[in-house]
């Protein structure tokens, strides 16, 4: 029995959560040297150039890698701008603040200008608009994250001031309620499936990685949540609800009691950072932990229960992927 999928009530999603962050201490003085000696100006230098062209600290990764094709991302600390993805490429960095679309689009209206509304993929007027709108910023000092909204692997890691790029790898995505990559179940991202080029006439069916009976239809480059009627669940080989074979599993509810980063107190890091730039180092003793050092402050960040610390992607992933 197959039931068809259409009028069905629609509800938005939130993808990103916001973590609050919280003020973080100086790296300790009773520690060994970790092993970098680099040319500081110009590290200085390439950091400042990666923040001013893409507003993140690209740590060696590909902003526009893992999305749909021709997706508009959002720039982090510049509501104005966006950043354009073809092929799994920057294809241009621009602006919707252009005076004179700003001036025919706000007229005489005190305050009014043109910002990037990465939900809807589109220049907007800023009148009106909710602040989950937009991406938030690094804040002085504190130890934060965000998701990067779109991308569902990608967030930005923010320590410092300095906003720096991360990707969580596999199929493993950012959970925002811990700061840290999770098991996608956990998360249940799929934006960064739903293209823009995807027409009333070719509906993308997504399905939950969550729950059996939820599914997503994209439509216009964003993700709608929808139930199977009861009884019925959601099967991707055909697009549609259909009873259950013994095959599929529920996933059961596990208490996790993790603690996101932006609410617990900083773990110092027991090394000594080198003086400039961004650098993830494995830990000492803990496989499940790492170091994260920007301008010669440590701190020690955890992993998710069940994921390693992998120094050659620097990212927590699951054992069985890490060479
Ligand atoms: C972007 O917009 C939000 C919400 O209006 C605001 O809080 C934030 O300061 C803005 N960011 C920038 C860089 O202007
Ligand atoms: C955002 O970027 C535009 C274009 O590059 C620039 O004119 C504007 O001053 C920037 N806004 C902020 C708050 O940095
Ligand atoms: C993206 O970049 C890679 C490597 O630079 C290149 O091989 C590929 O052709 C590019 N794709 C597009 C669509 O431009
Ligand atoms: C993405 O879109 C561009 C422009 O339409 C096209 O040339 C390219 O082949 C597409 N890339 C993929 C991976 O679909
Ligand atoms: C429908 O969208 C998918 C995903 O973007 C694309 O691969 C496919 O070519 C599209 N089909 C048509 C008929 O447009």
């Amino acid at each position: 029995m197959f039931l068809p999928l259409y009028g069905l009530v629609l509800f938005s999603l939130v993808q990103c959560l916001w973590g609050d962050p919280i003020v973080t201490t100086k790296s300790p003085q009773d520690t060994i040297v970790a092993p970098t000696q680099e040319d500081e100006d110009e590290v200085e230098d390439e950091l400042q150039v990666q923040l001013k062209t893409y507003g993140v600290i690209m740590n060696d990764l590909e902003l526009c890698g893992n999305i749909a094709n021709k997706t508009f991302l959002p720039f982090v600390g510049n509501n104005s701008s966006y950043i354009y993805c073809v092929g799994g490429n920057v294809s241009s960095v621009d602006t919707c603040a252009i005076p004179e679309r700003v001036e025919a689009e706000c007229g005489e209206e005190p305050d009014c200008t043109l910002v990037f509304n990465y939900k809807l993929q589109t220049c907007t007027t800023n009148i009106g608009i909710e602040h989950l709108t937009f991406m938030p910023q690094c804040v002085e000092n504190v130890l934060s994250s965000f998701c990067y909204d779109r991308t569902c692997t990608k967030y930005v890691l923010c320590y410092y001031n300095l906003p720096v790029l991360r990707e969580c790898q596999d199929n493993l995505q950012y959970n925002a309620e811990t700061d840290r990559c999770d098991f996608p179940e956990f998360v249940d991202c799929v934006e960064n499936e739903c293209s823009q080029e995807i027409t009333p006439a070719n509906i993308t069916y997504l399905a939950s990685k969550a729950s059996c009976d939820k599914y997503f239809i994209c439509a216009d480059g964003m993700p709608y949540a929808q139930e199977c009627t009861e009884g019925l669940y959601f099967d991707e080989s055909c697009s549609c609800c259909r009873p259950k074979d013994k095959a599929s599993a529920d996933q059961t509810a596990q208490q996790r009691n993790i603690k996101p980063f932006s609410r617990s107190p900083p773990q110092r890091a027991d090394i000594l950072c080198p003086q400039r730039g961004v650098h993830f180092f494995a830990h000492k003793r803990r496989r499940d932990a790492y170091y994260y050092c920007v301008q010669g402050n440590g701190i020690t960040l955890d992993c998710t229960p069940g994921l390693l610390f992998d120094p050659k992607t620097r990212e927590c992933r699951e054992p069985k992927n890490i060479a």
